[in-house]
């Protein structure tokens, strides 16, 4: 649907989420379902925003509640990025999507296309239906972003804030301002429909941090690319789970996922306490996997920083990702293997 008319577009991708969500009491915040108002219609109550001059057209590639985001929806969102992105007259894409695993989104999008355009996701902590929704604004915030000239890559716009898909993590369950970029900082503000920019937009080097040569980094991106937008179904992208450490954890989980015959896992991630580190139980059940086969990368439970590893580690650690990131990363470097 075309709202306005321009010399440019920016394409709105409706997914769900809180800034989609309706409850049937005004104002009421939590008791409301998620993914319920079309993406038109959240375009239609921004009343004047095209005066800026954008033409925007919205269209509905899902309506869910993210915490039931899964690898069949992503596939078709990247294919849609992919279509849209390809139109010369298209600036940028911004894409409406639940907090909860936004930041995944984000992070997969963003290593499959790699775009040169702006790919912007936004959100809302409050239901369009609440008395002061926050999503009105973050969407007005997300199509300046993707309609500033020389923006690039996958972003997150909330509160006024511009993420990297990297760095960017929920880290409130309840706050409008859910989102920190952690050590990184964020790449800029949004500031009256203007953007201040902090740091460089995002680009295929941010996402891989091994000191591999720039070329090895764009042709492992293309490769990825092929493969997410094949006809291969995501339904047999191959299985990577995440395990936790805590005091008095074990090996159970972990033998449990491997001992699965055809359905076992072929990637595990461990978000381990501290520096990465792992109770001797679950660290043996872990070598153990390796030693069938299994790929294993070692993050932090810690919301702030990373495991800074050593060439004696017996897991190798996960460059820097959150747990859920490193997982994609896994899913991915282990989906150009098997192709
Ligand atoms: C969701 O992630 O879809 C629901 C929660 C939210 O958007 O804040």
């Amino acid at each position: 649907m075309a709202v306005n008319s321009s010399s440019f577009k920016i394409v709105v991708l409706g997914t769900g989420g809180t800034i989609a969500g309706r409850a049937s009491r005004a104002g009421d915040n939590l008791g409301y379902t998620a993914g319920e108002v079309g993406v038109a219609q959240l375009l239609e109550s921004l009343g004047e925003y095209g005066a800026a001059g954008v033409a925007l057209v919205a269209e509905q590639v899902a309506q869910v509640d993210s915490k039931d985001m899964g690898f069949a929806l992503w596939q078709q969102l990247a294919a849609r990025c992919d279509h849209w992105l390809a139109q010369a007259d298209v600036a940028g894409i911004v894409i409406t999507h639940g907090t909860d695993t936004l930041e995944e989104t984000a992070y997969f999008l963003q290593a499959v296309l790699n775009p040169a355009k702006p790919v912007v996701l936004t959100c809302a902590m409050r239901p369009a239906t609440a008395l002061v929704p926050d999503g009105p604004q973050n969407l007005l915030d997300a199509v300046a972003v993707a309609a500033t000239p020389g923006a690039r890559g996958v972003v997150v716009v909330c509160a006024g804030n511009i993420h990297s898909a990297r760095d960017v993590q929920k880290v409130h369950s309840y706050k409008v301002d859910a989102f920190a970029s952690g050590d990184a900082g964020l790449i800029g503000l949004v500031e009256e429909g203007r953007v201040r920019l902090l740091r460089s937009w995002p680009s295929a080097v941010d996402f891989y941090e091994e000191n591999r040569p720039l070329a090895h980094v764009l042709s492992a991106q293309v490769a990825i690319k092929s493969i997410v937008l094949s006809s291969l179904p995501a339904s047999s992208w191959p299985r990577v789970e995440i395990v936790l450490n805590y005091a008095g954890a074990s090996g159970l989980q972990v033998d449990a996922l491997v001992g699965q015959g055809t359905n076992s896992v072929k990637g595990i991630v461990v978000a381990g306490t501290g520096n990465g580190t792992l109770h001797a139980d679950l660290q043996a059940a872990l070598l153990q996997a390796m030693a069938q086969g299994v790929r294993v990368l070692r993050s932090t439970r810690c919301v702030f920083g990373r495991v800074l590893g050593t060439a004696a580690d017996a897991i190798p650690d996960a460059q820097g990702l959150s747990p859920v990131k490193a997982r994609i990363a896994l899913l991915l470097e282990l989906l150009v293997l098997q192709a």
